[in-house]
């Protein structure tokens, strides 16, 4: 998808990715979305999502603004790698849920779009019904 000129991933996690989520909160910068400026207050929570299976993130890495690439799969990128977004310009790591990893060039978590569902399979992206 694209959003204002941004590129937007969807993701539908499965249960067994989201279940990888809690491993890698030690390592993160920010794990519980405490800077407020990177998502809606409805995604500030474990998945940073509305629906714990659908991530809905801008896809530019927060330190130049490159595009990361994804690595689902555990161990792609390097051992105990549990999966996530890899950003090969300056190594940027995000999980699953686009939290940073600590000691990334990138100072926060990928940016969650204010969005909602309108049914079950139809996502609006920028507008929140929040004013
Ligand atoms: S732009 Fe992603 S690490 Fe530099």
């Amino acid at each position: 998808m694209e959003w204002r000129g941004r590129p937007v991933w969807i993701l539908r996690r499965t249960p067994e990715m989201l279940e990888r989520l809690p491993a890698s909160e030690p390592l993160l910068s920010d794990p519980a979305s405490a800077v407020s400026s990177q998502q809606p207050e409805y995604a500030r929570n474990a998945t940073r999502s509305i629906e714990p299976e659908v991530l809905v993130t801008v896809a530019l890495c927060t330190h130049l603004g490159c595009i990361p690439t994804y690595y689902p799969e555990p161990g792609s990128v390097q051992p105990g790698w549990p999966g996530g977004f890899y950003c090969p310009c300056h190594g940027s790591k995000f999980d699953l849920a686009g939290r940073v990893y600590r000691g990334s060039p990138a100072p926060t978590n990928l940016v969650i779009p204010p969005h909602r569902y309108l049914s079950a399979t139809t996502i609006l992206i920028g507008d929140d019904g929040k004013g």
